[in-house]
C-alpha cells in the first residue's frame, strides 16, 4: 500500500472508531470479532437486503438456532418457514447446505476465504467478508456501498457491470493489512450513512480530501451504470381453495419445486406464471371460480401480475393428497407464505371476508 492509501485507510478507521453503526452482528471497532457463525449468517441475510429488514430475522434465527450446529439439524421445512418474507430464497436453500457441511466438519468454520469458499452455497462475497470480519483476515470485501464509495473516491466512470473489475482493484489497493473487518465494515457504514446514493453529505466524509468524485462537483454521477432494461411483465393465476376441515375454515397449500422462483417455499397453487393477460385458462379444480382482484411483485428480473381466483365449496377431493396440505385459516400467518403469496392471502381473506 502507498501512502496515500495508508493516509486513507487511516482516516476511514478514525471515523469508525467513533461512528460505526451498532448492529447485533458486529464486535465494536477495534474489539476481538464476533462468532464467525453470526457473522456468516448476518452477511447471508444482508445481500440484496437492507440492514433494517434483516435485524429481526437475524433476532429470530439466533433465538432459535444460537449455533451452526442447531441450524444444521433444522428441517429445511422450518427454515424456509422463517426465513418468509426476507426474499431471494435460494439464499435459505443455500444457507442449510452450508450449515449441514460445516456441522458434518464438527461445526466450526473454516478461517480463511479460500477455506470459506470450498463450503457448499458460499459465494466468492461472503467468504470475503466472513474471513475478514470474523477471522481479521485481509480480504477484500465488495458490496454495493463499497461500489458506490471506490467508484466516486477513483471517480471511475466505466459503466456497471464491466466497471466491476476496475473497482474491485481499486478496493483492493486501499486495503490495509490489518484490521481489514473494519475496514470492510467502515466502507459500508460510510456508504450507508454518508455516501449516500442521492445527496451525499462530503461535508461529514473523512475521505474527501482524497476524493476525486468530489472534485468533479458532482459525486453523485458515481458510480456510472449502463441504462436499465425494462423488466418484462408476466402474468399469471393463483388460486384460493377454501373449505372446512374439522368445522374449521382451511386452505390448501403446497410447496414449490426446490429448484426455480421462490423454490421449497409454501405456496397457493398457481398456473406457473405464464398465463395470458386475461387470466384465462384451467384451475386445479372443476369451479366455480370466483376472481378476488390482482396482486403485483416485483421480481429481479421481471414483474409478476397474478389473478388471484377463489374457490369455496367442498368439492374438493380430485386434488392429490401428497401434492399439498389443508392449512388452517386461523394460522395463515405461521405458513412461512413468501411475499407475493402472502399478499395474495390477504386479498383472499379480505374478499372472503375473514380476518387477515
Ligand atoms: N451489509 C453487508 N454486510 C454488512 C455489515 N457487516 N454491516 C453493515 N451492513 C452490511
Amino acid at each position: 500500500m502507498d501512502a496515500s492509501s495508508d493516509a486513507l485507510s487511516s482516516a476511514l478507521l478514525d471515523w469508525y472508531d467513533a461512528h460505526a453503526r451498532d448492529l447485533p452482528w458486529r464486535s465494536p471497532p477495534g474489539a476481538p470479532p464476533p462468532d464467525p457463525y453470526r457473522v456468516w449468517l448476518s452477511e447471508v441475510m444482508l445481500q440484496q437486503t437492507t440492514v433494517a429488514a434483516v435485524k429481526a430475522y437475524f433476532a429470530e434465527f439466533t433465538r432459535r438456532w444460537p449455533t451452526v450446529k442447531a441450524l444444521a439439524a433444522a428441517s429445511d421445512a422450518e427454515v424456509m418457514a422463517a426465513w418468509a418474507g426476507l426474499g431471494y430464497y435460494a439464499r435459505a436453500r443455500n444457507l442449510l447446505a452450508c450449515a449441514r457441511e460445516v456441522a458434518a466438519q464438527g461445526g466450526t468454520f473454516p478461517d480463511t476465504e479460500e477455506g470459506l469458499r470450498a463450503l457448499p452455497g458460499l459465494g466468492a462475497y461472503t467468504a470475503a467478508a466472513v474471513a475478514a470480519i470474523a477471522f481479521e483476515r485481509r480480504a477484500v470485501v465488495v458490496d454495493a456501498n463499497v461500489e458506490r464509495v471506490v467508484a466516486r473516491l477513483f471517480a471511475l466512470d466505466t459503466p456497471l457491470p464491466g466497471g466491476r473489475t476496475e473497482i474491485r482493484e481499486k478496493a483492493d489497493a486501499i486495503t490495509p493489512e490489518a484490521r481489514s473487518g473494519d475496514f470492510a465494515q467502515a466502507m459500508m457504514d460510510l456508504g450507508a450513512t454518508v455516501c449516500t446514493s442521492r445527496a451525499p453529505r462530503c461535508l461529514l466524509c473523512p475521505l474527501s480530501p482524497h476524493c476525486r468524485g468530489r472534485a468533479t462537483g458532482e459525486p453523485e454521477r458515481f458510480p456510472v451504470k449502463a441504462p436499465k432494461k425494462a423488466k418484462p411483465a408476466r402474468n399469471g393465476r393463483a388460486f384460493w381453495i377454501e373449505r372446512e376441515v374439522d368445522g374449521e375454515g382451511h386452505v390448501w397449500l403446497v410447496r414449490r419445486p426446490g429448484k426455480g422462483m421462490l423454490g421449497g417455499m409454501r405456496a397457493l397453487p398457481d398456473d406457473g406464471w405464464s398465463a395470458r393477460a386475461d387470466g384465462s385458462g384451467e384451475g386445479p379444480l372443476a369451479g366455480p371460480w370466483e376472481s378476488a382482484g390482482m396482486v403485483g411483485h416485483v421480481f429481479t428480473h421481471f414483474s409478476l401480475s397474478l389473478n388471484l381466483s377463489v374457490y369455496l365449496g367442498n368439492q374438493c377431493d380430485s386434488l392429490a393428497q401428497e401434492a399439498g396440505e389443508w392449512w388452517p385459516l386461523d394460522r395463515i400467518e405461521d405458513a412461512g407464505l413468501p411475499t407475493l403469496f402472502a399478499k395474495a392471502a390477504r386479498l383472499a381473506l379480505a374478499e372472503t371476508g375473514e380476518e387477515a
